[in-house]
């Protein structure tokens, strides 16, 4: 019989990792209480879940783990409001919720075979991070061609998985530009706007697929990037964050046009998203 999608599975908060100087971006490890609810969760890099609390209610992140990397699940989560301010309040040990996996992800049989551009800005880095590790991951790697991640956010202090980003700079198998608007005294790379640097590595297009996830002025100058790079439209990947109720297309809470950005997305190509009103 197929899962009550209202019913979240009970987990356990394992691990709270900060990542940013300002210290209101964490990424949390939660472990499923049964280990058959984790083999039931299965995920793509690209989906989300909503997270619950008793008495707080629920709010949906993106998962930032892995599916390769098995034994747990990831959130990285930035303090906003009432509910993420509850959730970094929480000790390891606390019981929360987990419902879902939500939404579609990123075109993984589309991206087969392809050299991939992993474009992020800022916090929004979350499933980005998941995409990075399962192209890593040694059973993925040979499925793919190059990879070049451009990664930006304001000052070094506020680049989230700075020591998984370190590590993948070490790798031949991954080319990764990070890139922040202030430096300072110790920062030896990019300077200046995700865009830019784009268009400085000027990367070819042909047999090549873009994703990208960041803030709405990053996402807009980057497609412009894009385009002049000879992107098309069809090979454009954004991720959106409308806010949401239920996650599984009943509530009409995230619609644009006639999509539930629940479950026709959060993942749609450019252009998917020009024959929608101007509603994100
Ligand atoms: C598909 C999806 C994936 C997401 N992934 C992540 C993630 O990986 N990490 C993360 O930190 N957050 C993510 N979010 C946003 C997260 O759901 C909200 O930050 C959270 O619901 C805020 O709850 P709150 O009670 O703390 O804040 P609220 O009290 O509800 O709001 C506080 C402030 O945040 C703004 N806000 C709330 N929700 C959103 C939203 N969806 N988009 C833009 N602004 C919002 C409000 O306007 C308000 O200014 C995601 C949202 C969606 C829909
Ligand atoms: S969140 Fe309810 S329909 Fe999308």
């Amino acid at each position: 019989m197929a899962r009550n999608p209202y019913l979240p599975y009970p987990a356990r908060l394992e691990e709270t990792i900060v990542e940013n100087d300002a210290k209101d971006i964490k990424t949390f490890r939660l472990v499923f209480d049964d280990p058959a609810g984790a083999a039931e969760f299965q995920y793509l890099p690209g989906q989300f879940a909503e997270l619950s609390l008793p008495g707080m209610g629920e709010a949906p992140f993106g998962i930032a783990s892995s599916p390769t990397e098995t034994g747990s699940l990831l959130f990285s989560v930035k303090r906003t409001g009432l509910f993420t301010a509850e959730l970094h309040s929480l000790e390891p040990g606390t019981r929360l919720g987990i419902r879902g996996p939500m939404g579609k992800p990123f075109p993984w049989d589309r991206m087969a075979g392809k050299n991939l551009l992993i474009i992020g800005g800022g916090f929004a880095f979350t499933t980005l991070r998941s995409a990075v590790q399962y192209v890593l991951a040694p059973a993925n790697r040979s499925g793919f061609g190059s990879v070049l991640v451009v990664y930006g956010a304001r000052t070094p202090g506020e680049l989230m998985y700075r020591g998984e980003l370190a590590q993948w700079q070490t790798r031949d198998d991954i080319s990764v530009h990070l890139t922040v608007d202030k430096p300072d005294e110790g920062w030896t790379q990019h300077v200046g706007v995700v865009p830019s640097v784009l268009k400085a590595l000027a990367p070819r297009a042909d047999n090549a697929l873009a994703i990208v996830c960041g803030p709405p002025v990053m996402i807009r100058f980057t497609l412009l990037s894009l385009a002049q790079l000879g992107f098309p439209d069809s090979r454009v990947i954004l991720s959106l964050e409308m806010r949401m109720k239920c996650g599984i297309g009943k509530c009409g809470r995230c619609n644009i046009g006639n999509k539930f950005v629940c479950t026709d997305g959060p993942v749609f190509t450019r252009e998917e998203l020009k024959t929608l009103p101007v509603e994100f």
